[in-house]
């Protein structure tokens, strides 16, 4: 059996190849990090040779896989295949929206098949694992990386990790169209302190329990994920590489994971500058003490672990178990039955980029549109209108690839310009104002905003002479994602004067915002009739655009995070506590802003359509533990449409204090013009209970408001007093 070989393997490994199976370096295929010099990277090769490396991340094409592979099976004494890694993150050459994207369409079964495309993409060029998906949560736009995850809430958050997981790995992770998947990062890097990349992060228990663990635990329990990545944070003094209490205590011991858990690039020897670790010995001693299983490109295991077993301060034990959980995770792949099972030419070349992977960017895309606000409402757009296109981002090929865009062709997006012709539209376009980008987007400054002026004009003019304006602005593919913080969350460069610009010559302006981010859109929601929040689309952006404008696709889309009036409130999010002092007095003694209102601009889950939807019939029954609630829907409008369907609730008195809303349901569903449905949810007490700050999941009597409807703002309610059984009936 896989087991007894696998226990045969480690009975017959030096101590140094078992450390090999814990060592992963990069190639220079992608890099995802500092680029190793040749001298380095032959090395490597020699270390390979000699079953010292157990994977390798950014070895791009079946090629230089196999000649890896090779290397491993053929040269090195016991022929242990490696592992290949790769970030695919939204898509591999077919591109997909930003997971935070996706996440706005609030589609599960629609991520699991991007996330199976992806998959399907990836192992067709040779390759076994993602480092996706982001399962971390965050309240602050400022931070880079809320691009790649799911957004503020962690409700949705993990039912969309479960769903991504359940794409990348299927049920059977040696079938030709899944890779293993992994959630990261464990823990908490989504609540750096300031938004910054890397920061500090100081949370309590109460929010790391109920708030940050849940995708996690979701993603491990119920969709079985195979490898978590740990993160290049401290939360609360401890980097999380060598943070037993998380690895051991939590994510082995408690739930029970048995996959292996990988470092992130360096993390480990980053805890020497973090002031935990003397030197990289005392860092390859913590991380493997903590349960850190595999060290990404920080060598710390390769040059330490071995002597620090030898000397007798880390028990072999700990290496074997480190080592049984990766050759596990290569036997599920069944690449001790063929390490070359994935290398075919022939396939690879039939599946990247296949017509049906990019219809399915299309609708993805089509479905992760937000439109804010259409009131008086521009859109959707009619035959025979004469339109001015504005804006670099709405002729630019490359943005909408977004960051984390694995290995998709730069410049191969479908533009919103292309889109507008391929629709036969009515149309100009100008350009307006560059957006300009250093040349590989990894060097400093990151972003190079020119401030020429001199397109305006030209857009000036384009706009007076048309019926409507559809300006496309918002940031460039590099200003989100890893490394990316911004302290500011407008328009980078001249594009707000040049918003303001049009505008003067023509009010009927539809503004659609490419961003990784939620940005900050007042002076636009003051001004600007209808808004759309087109995130970076991947593939088919342009036609999916074009679609949701002119209503060949009425749009769905919900956001995943809040989008705030101004950086000042940040972090915002919506499922917050209240305070003591929440309500307006008219002294200034309550929990305010003497120069900002506290809401979001725009709310989590908000997000309109063409249509109108009626909430009514809210009903209530509790059946012991169990309470069903049920309204009805209707398609007040002319068009038909979707609707995602949310239910929060609000547990008025607990014995650790719970927030003003927590969303615990929802569903999308489509209705015809007029047609009327009716939801039913279920809430339990997984729904109904919270963790407590020692990690206790609660279950407590008492009273709890329901709110329905198609946001967080929700105002259908009614009140249950729940009397939950107790647990021996
Ligand atoms: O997977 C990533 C991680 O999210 C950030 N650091 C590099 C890793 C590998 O590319």
């Amino acid at each position: 059996s896989a087991d007894q070989h696998i226990e045969a393997l480690i009975a017959e490994m030096t101590l140094e190849e078992k450390v090999g199976q814990l060592t992963q370096y990069s190639d220079v295929g992608d890099t995802t990090g500092p680029l190793p010099d040749d001298e380095t990277q032959r090395q490597k090769m020699d270390m390979v040779r000699s079953g010292t490396v157990g994977s390798m991340l950014n070895v791009i094409g079946l090629d230089d896989i196999r000649t890896i592979q090779e290397y491993a099976v053929e040269e090195s004494r016991l022929g242990i295949p490696v592992i290949f890694g790769f970030d695919v993150v939204h898509g591999y050459r077919t591109s997909f929206p930003l997971p935070l994207a996706e996440a706005a369409s609030w589609d599960l079964a629609m991520m699991e098949e991007t996330a199976r495309i992806a998959a399907r993409e990836a192992a067709a060029d040779g390759l076994h694992w993602t480092f996706a998906p982001m399962a971390d949560i965050s309240r602050d736009a400022r931070w880079g990386r809320v691009m790649e995850g799911a957004g503020e809430d962690p409700y949705l958050g993990s039912e969309i990790a479960v769903a991504r997981v359940r794409g990348f790995q299927g049920e059977d992770l040696s079938a030709p169209d899944t890779i293993v998947s992994t959630v990261k990062h464990f823990a908490a890097y989504g609540f750096a302190e300031a938004g910054r990349d890397y920061n500090t992060v100081d949370i309590g228990t109460v929010t790391l329990f109920n708030i940050v663990l849940p995708p996690f635990k979701a993603a491990i329990e119920r969709a079985d994920a195979r490898t978590v990545m740990n993160a290049f944070n401290v939360l609360n003094g401890i980097p999380a590489t060598g943070d037993a209490y998380l690895q051991r205590d939590i994510l082995k011991d408690e739930w029970g994971f048995d996959g292996f858990i990988i470092s992130d690039w360096g993390s480990g020897v980053e805890m020497i500058d973090h002031g935990f670790a003397a030197d990289g010995e005392e860092a390859a001693k913590l991380a493997i003490l903590a349960g850190s299983d595999m060290d990404m490109e920080s060598n710390v295991y390769a040059q330490h672990l071995a002597g620090l077993v030898e000397r007798g301060e880390v028990p072999e034990s700990l290496v074997d178990d480190a080592v049984r959980r990766v050759l596990r995770v290569k036997a599920e792949l069944g690449l001790f039955d063929d390490p070359y099972r994935y290398i075919d030419e022939a396939r690879a070349e039939q599946v990247l980029l296949a017509p049906e992977h990019l219809d399915a960017a299309r609708r993805m895309a089509e479905r992760s549109v937000v439109l804010l606000k259409n009131e008086p409402s521009l859109l959707p757009l009619k035959q025979g209108e004469r339109i001015a296109l504005i804006g670099a981002l709405a002729g630019d090929k490359d943005t909408p690839l977004g960051n984390w865009r694995g290995m998709a062709e730069a410049h191969s997006a479908v533009s919103v310009v292309e889109g507008f012709e391929a629709a036969g539209l009515d149309f100009v376009y100008e350009k307006g104002a560059d957006l300009e980008i250093g040349d590989a987007g990894f060097a400093n400054p990151v972003v190079v905003n020119t401030d020429d002026r001199s397109g305006f004009d030209a857009a000036v003019e384009a706009a007076r002479t048309a019926d409507k304006v559809v300006i496309v602005l918002g940031e460039d593919a590099r200003q989100s994602g890893e490394g990316r913080s911004r302290t500011r969350l407008d328009f980078p460069g001249v594009q707000q004067e040049l918003l303001e610009a049009v505008h003067a010559a023509n009010e009927n302006v539809i503004l659609v915002v490419m961003s990784g981010r939620p940005l900050v859109l007042n002076w636009a929601d003051e001004n600007v009739p209808s808004i759309v929040q087109a995130w970076h689309l991947g593939s088919e952006s342009g036609h999916a655009l074009t679609n949701v404008l002119t209503g060949a696709y009425n749009p769905s889309g919900k956001l995943p995070m809040s989008f705030p009036r101004s950086v000042g409130q940040l972090p915002l999010y919506y499922n917050h506590l209240s305070t003591g002092r929440p309500d307006e007095i008219p002294e200034v003694f309550w929990s305010h802003y003497i120069d900002e209102e506290n809401s979001p601009l725009y709310p989590f889950g908000h997000g309109l359509s063409y249509t109108d939807f009626d909430y009514s019939g809210l009903s209530v029954a509790a059946d012991g533990s169990e309470v069903a609630v049920s309204l009805t829907v209707t398609n007040t409008g002319e068009v038909a449409g979707e609707d995602v369907v949310q239910l929060y609730i609000h547990d008025r008195a607990a014995s650790v204090a719970r927030p003003v809303r927590e969303l615990k349901g929802f569903q999308k569903i489509a209705l015809a013009p007029g047609e009327a449905r009716e939801v039913a949810f279920t809430l339990g007490p997984d729904e109904l209970g919270f963790y407590n700050g020692r990690g206790e999941f609660l279950v407590e009597a008492g009273l709890i408001d329901l709110y329905v409807g198609g946001s967080s703002a929700a105002s259908l309610t009614q009140q249950i007093d729940y009397q939950p059984r107790p647990a021996s009936e």
